[in-house]
């Protein structure tokens, strides 16, 4: 059976830590993987509007060596022709070794992931659902800055309705021993769906200020505004929250902040010198996993046709 990157689940601790450790040591010691890659092509199919995430598999490719298929502009690719995903996915799986796949409606990987038989197939953000690869360069940079990823006080801040990289990272640190503080405007709070299956103690709160002081790790979001019905909806929690020098005050010396990026409004540029910002750090980290995962997912495929 081939292994694809879906859901944070797909993964059990032992692999995440071998992850983890290949991550790091691709970190270190890149050159001595600058070919392990060589003549293996990833297929990065973007349904979605992405820079970031798309340039990091991109880079993480090109990193190891091997090259990157583009799917190009949808309007004017075989999907403006009427071909469906499920058609383009079984058309690359003829062309490439492994693939990267956005798309804006939920769960679209894992409904079309079983028409592949060649390459395996890594969940880049589905609508509002899920996006693992990012959860990856969020675990990563928690475990380098605190050695685990339990035994923490994490607040999600911003749209935690909307926010997939917020699901997915939710969905990976509620399986350990954790408390949780869901920072949100009325309207944009964690879905009931995440909450019913909560494993952690969580509260649910508006001001960020309040409980900047607790928290050893601060999650923050834009407004996902793409998934309002209109502009005007999203608009209405413009600036909700704004993280500052001012707030930063009352935040524990320990305290790391992240966020997936792009950031809007919701974190002011004063605050990126402070040692304690670490989302360039992580967008940086999110290229080494990335890495680390398409390298796991080649040897494992190599296993079964002992390539
Ligand atoms: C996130 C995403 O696409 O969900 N960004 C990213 O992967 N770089 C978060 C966001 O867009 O706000």
């Amino acid at each position: 059976m081939l292994r694809h990157f879906i859901e944070p689940s797909d993964f059990n601790e032992r692999e995440y830590d071998d992850l983890f450790r290949l991550a790091a040591d691709i970190a270190k010691n890149p050159s001595s993987y600058a070919h392990a890659c060589d003549g293996k092509i990833l297929a990065s199919l973007f349904f979605e509007p992405s820079t970031r995430t798309r340039m990091s598999f991109d880079a993480a490719m090109y990193r190891l060596g091997g090259q990157v298929l583009h799917l190009g502009d949808v309007k004017v690719s075989s999907m403006a022709k009427g071909e469906t995903v499920r058609d383009t996915l079984h058309i690359v799986d003829q062309y490439a070794d492994i693939c990267a796949m956005r798309h804006p409606v939920p769960y679209t990987q894992s409904e079309t992931v079983g028409v592949l038989e060649n390459m395996p197939l890594i969940n880049a953000g589905d609508g509002d659902h899920a996006h693992p690869t990012q959860t990856l360069a969020d675990i990563f940079t928690i475990r380098d800055q605190k050695g685990k990823w339990s035994g923490l006080k994490v607040g999600f801040c911003g749209d935690l309705r909307y926010g997939r990289a917020v699901h997915s990272l939710y969905d990976f640190l509620n399986d350990y021993d954790n408390e949780f503080v869901f920072i949100a405007p009325e309207g944009l709070e964690m879905p009931t769906i995440y909450l019913d299956h909560a494993k952690c103690p969580y509260k649910e709160v508006d001001d960020l200020k309040a409980v900047i002081g607790d928290l050893d790790v601060l999650y923050m979001t834009r407004v996902q505004k793409e998934r309002f019905s209109s502009e005007e909806e999203a608009e209405r929690y413009k600036g909700s929250y704004f993280l500052n020098p001012e707030v930063m005050k009352s935040a524990s010396e320990n305290l790391i902040v992240l966020h997936p990026l792009p950031r809007v409004d919701e974190i002011d540029a004063a605050i990126d010198d402070d040692p304690r910002a670490l989302y360039f750090k992580q967008a940086r980290n999110g290229m080494y996993m990335r890495m680390a995962l398409i390298l796991t997912l080649l040897e494992a495929k190599d296993e079964i046709t002992g390539e």
